[in-house]
């Protein structure tokens, strides 16, 4: 049994695994309805709990789908609508799923809570989102990425915007992956240091740039995310748009970027925002193939969790 709790903590040859099986299980569903089950139902018998303390829209629709047509068995849980959210105590609560469940995802704020379910649980736990990382989402937006223009090894991506969780989970894959990374935004919303320096440490570049323009020249891949994230205060709202405007992801900064350069942004979108609508539904984009890769991605976390 396996967590699947960062892209950073996890073998970078099993990362690669992962992203190669969920290709291939993508491949040999093409076609079917989305509720068919897949020819092979290795979460036949297996209860999954998926526990969400903010909101989701793909996070929960394609764990809770792509758990069915592997043939196992979903229940999705508000963490508001569990002791868990009363003053039961994460590893309890830990404890207790275990003897029920055979898996749980948990989306929560602090990495903490994470990682205090993982140590205490005795099935394996996957993150769905923390403040600080989102792994599952940078596992769909590789495949995405290499199903449209190959290995990414080697290439250049470019973050726009709020050096956010999404960001940070970025950076990890950077390192893991073998690819370049540019961030650029501005100095108070810079993505954590020791996440920079992690990645460098395993050979890639990984550079800050203010200049949205110059920091896109060669990219390959230029991403962005929501300005204000689910756990931001929104009284910083008005102060983030102010600073991020300058990286608002346009056509004219997708025009700076390498002529197929590739647009990615996780969703759920604030458009006009971070991007242009232009942008999001332009030439560059695969935002929906994204979202449609978390449930591919997904598949493919849950049999390496459970080793099957
Ligand atoms: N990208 C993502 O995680 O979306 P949800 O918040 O809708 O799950
Ligand atoms: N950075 C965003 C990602 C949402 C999927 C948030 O944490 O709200």
């Amino acid at each position: 049994m396996s967590h699947f709790l960062d892209i950073n903590g996890t073998d970078a040859g099993d990362l690669r695994a992962m992203i190669d099986q969920a290709r291939s299980m993508k491949e040999a569903r093409a076609g079917r309805p989305r509720g068919a089950p897949d020819d092979a139902q290795p979460l036949v018998g297996r209860m999954v709990a998926l526990i969400f303390e903010k909101p989701s829209t793909r996070t929960r629709i394609s764990f809770d789908v792509g758990v069915r047509q592997m043939g196992g068995q979903t229940m999705v849980l508000s963490g508001q609508d569990m002791q868990l959210g009363h003053g039961e105590t994460i590893a309890d609560t830990a404890r207790v799923l275990s003897r029920y469940v055979d898996l749980i995802m948990i989306r929560t704020f602090e990495e903490a809570t994470l990682h205090e379910m993982a140590e205490h649980a005795t099935v394996p736990v996957i993150n769905g989102l923390t403040n600080r990382t989102h792994p599952c989402q940078i596992m769909a937006d590789i495949l995405t990425y290499e199903e449209h223009r190959g290995p990414i090894r080697g290439r250049k991506v470019v973050w726009s915007g709020d050096g956010n969780n999404v960001c940070a989970s970025f950076i990890h894959a950077a390192g893991q992956f073998g690819f370049d990374f540019t961030f650029t935004g501005p100095p108070t919303l810079d993505p954590e240091a020791v996440f920079v320096a992690e990645a460098r440490a395993r050979g890639v570049t990984v550079e800050i740039d203010r200049d949205p323009l110059r920091a896109v020249a060669g990219a390959d891949l230029v991403v962005t995310d929501t300005w204000v994230s689910m756990h931001d205060p929104q009284s910083a709202r008005e102060r983030r748009h102010n600073q991020l405007r300058p990286y608002q992801v346009t056509e004219r900064l997708m025009a700076a970027a390498k002529p197929d350069a590739l647009f990615m942004h996780c969703l759920p979108a604030h458009r006009e925002d971070e991007a242009t609508s232009a942008v999001m539904d332009g030439p560059h984009s695969v935002i929906f193939d994204e979202a449609e890769n978390r449930l591919h991605a997904q598949k493919a976390i849950l049999r390496w969790c459970l080793g099957v």
